[in-house]
């Protein structure tokens, strides 16, 4: 694959390269920063000073990386961290489906850059290698726009639920070329997501669901409840047979899981 060497910073040009002329011009603006909170974070506050769809922040440290569920993305230098501005028209489409299908985007990358045996998808939008987490997305809501944030882990970490790209490849990775691997991909794709939803999604999503059959706890905000995992449905939700043989459903936000 590409080439580079350890630590080189991120190369706005050569991220260029691997983005198609015509999806280029969907690009509206790009900052890159060598610190800042979270690019998520700025680019909410670009989005309510009107900041074009299609800007993008790129940083090579976070100080104040954010996850889901409030949690801390660990974000130091040698990583990617990123995020999209971007609009559906007419209304925004409902998050879970969406994060499903940015997941599964991401993933396509990961493949296509070389990730094969051992990529896994966690619903809502977990992606894994072995178990280990690769990469994080993030995805949130400012008016009628969207932030999609992703992280993905490249240099080689000492804790043991994270996994680095380096690590699973061998080999040095080339940052810009990764992320325009993905602005690439998201600018390709999420129209198909406007247009069919799920569909151009969910086949792909299934063959790399890590939880499908698997037996889980699902913490509910009322109840707690042991089932066997049944995919999603085309809303993007989680289905749990429960042991009664009732069917569950679940949306992102409502519940935490855990594999038993
Ligand atoms: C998760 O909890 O799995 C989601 C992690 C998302 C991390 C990315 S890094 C770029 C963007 N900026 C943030 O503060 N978070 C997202």
């Amino acid at each position: 694959m590409f080439s580079s060497t350890y630590n080189e910073l991120i190369d706005i040009n050569k991220m260029k390269e691997v983005i198609q002329q015509a999806h280029l011009r969907y690009l509206s603006r790009i900052d890159v920063f060598e610190k800042i909170d979270s690019t998520n974070t700025y680019l909410m506050q670009q989005a309510k000073k009107e900041a074009p769809v299609g800007s993008v922040c790129i940083a090579e440290v976070q100080t104040a990386g954010r996850g889901r569920r409030g949690r801390v993305w660990d974000s130091p230098s040698g990583n990617i961290y990123c995020s999209l501005l971007w609009s559906f028209q007419p209304q925004p489409p409902a998050l879970p489906s969406l994060s499903i299908a940015i997941a599964v985007m991401i993933a396509r990358v990961l493949k296509s850059y070389g990730v094969q045996n051992g990529l896994e998808l966690k619903w809502p939008n977990d992606i894994l290698f072995s178990g280990r987490k690769l990469a994080g997305i993030l995805i949130e809501i400012v008016k009628d726009k969207l932030i999609i944030g992703f992280g993905i882990n490249i240099i080689r970490t000492e804790e043991q639920d994270r996994i680095s790209l380096e690590e699973l490849l061998g080999q040095p990775v080339a940052r810009h070329y990764l992320i325009g691997m993905v602005l690439d991909e998201l600018i390709r794709a999420l129209p198909f997501f406007q247009r069919g939803g799920l569909n151009s999604f969910i086949r792909e999503w299934q063959a790399l669901d890590v939880l499908q059959g698997k037996k889980m706890t699902v913490q509910a905000p009322q109840y707690q409840l042991i089932g066997v995992a049944q995919g999603i449905n085309e809303r993007g939700e989680l289905q749990v047979k429960a042991l009664t043989g009732e069917l569950h459903v679940f949306s992102v936000g409502e519940i935490s899981c855990r594999v038993l």
